[in-house]
């Protein structure tokens, strides 16, 4: 791997990773697969955080890329480790991915405040409920690796759904079993409005559709337009039971949605 103390920018940080990602190959074509899927996802999210804070403050703009890189350092050693993405079983990937930031000098080109606020971003990323009390910079990447993470995990899944049994990255589906229905308190959570809680699910559907309650956490209007552009609602629903309930969920989310580009448009 290249050591840590050569990253001085963004772009030797992202051959840093790269290198970081061939550190980990082997023979085993399903940890191969998992591992690929990681190396795409992180790739995308760097990417999603560049579109998301298009057209601002250039700092911004590269400190995006810089959390997108290393939101998921840990998802690397945590299957290597455990042979699972679930956090629950395992380990927390977003501490772990902190962690491997403080270990290592990759940070060590950006001033302290630059440093901490990624740092936080990282380490926060997959927490439920924001912490209050955050520097405002950190908390604006913080929300801004969030909606880029979010904007993949989608079309990782999508792909995952749609990919036949034999090609699809073993981990991504989390273990849930693939049961005909929904959970009614989950199915209730959505219908309200409300984010669906991880240790609430019993089955891929109910996986599903905390995957559509994401949409109520969204953070920049550029991200509202890309959900939309992308079709990933529908590309979500189309992956659901297909009834009267369910669809009626989808709508719900689909128009909240709408609701939220209307209101974007208008100011
Ligand atoms: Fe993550």
């Amino acid at each position: 791997m290249f050591d840590s103390s050569t990253v001085t920018d963004l772009a030797s940080l992202t051959a840093w990773f790269g290198s970081y990602c061939r550190s980990f190959r082997g023979s085993d074509l399903e940890a191969q697969r998992n591992f690929d899927l990681k190396e795409l996802h992180t790739r995308n999210v760097c990417e999603a955080a560049r579109l998301i804070a298009a057209g601002g403050d250039e700092r911004r703009q590269m400190l995006a890329q810089v959390a997108g890189l290393c939101h998921d350092l840990g998802r690397f050693p945590q299957y290597r480790e455990y042979r699972t993405f679930l956090d629950s079983q395992s380990v927390n990937h977003a501490h772990l991915s902190a962690q491997i930031l403080k270990q290592s000098s990759l940070l060590d080109f950006l001033p302290k405040e630059e440093r901490d606020s990624v740092y936080f971003a990282v380490r926060l990323h997959n927490v439920f409920q924001l912490p209050a009390g955050l520097p405002p910079a950190t908390e604006d990447l913080l929300r801004l690796v969030r909606d880029a993470d979010k904007l993949d995990i989608w079309r990782v899944f999508i792909d995952y759904f749609f990919a036949p049994e034999g090609e699809r990255a073993s981990a991504a589906g989390l273990g849930f079993p693939d049961l005909p229905s929904c959970s009614p308190e989950v199915l209730e959570a959505v219908e309200a409005g409300r984010m669906v809680e991880l240790a609430t699910l019993k089955s891929l559907n109910d996986f599903k559709l905390l995957q559509l309650s994401w949409v109520y956490d969204i953070n920049f209007v550029t991200t509202h337009k890309l959900i939309k552009e992308r079709s990933l609602i529908q590309q979500l629903a189309a992956t659901l039971p297909d009834d009267a309930v369910v669809q009626g969920i989808v709508t719900r989310v689909h128009d909240y949605l709408e609701d939220r580009l209307a209101s974007e448009s208008a100011t």
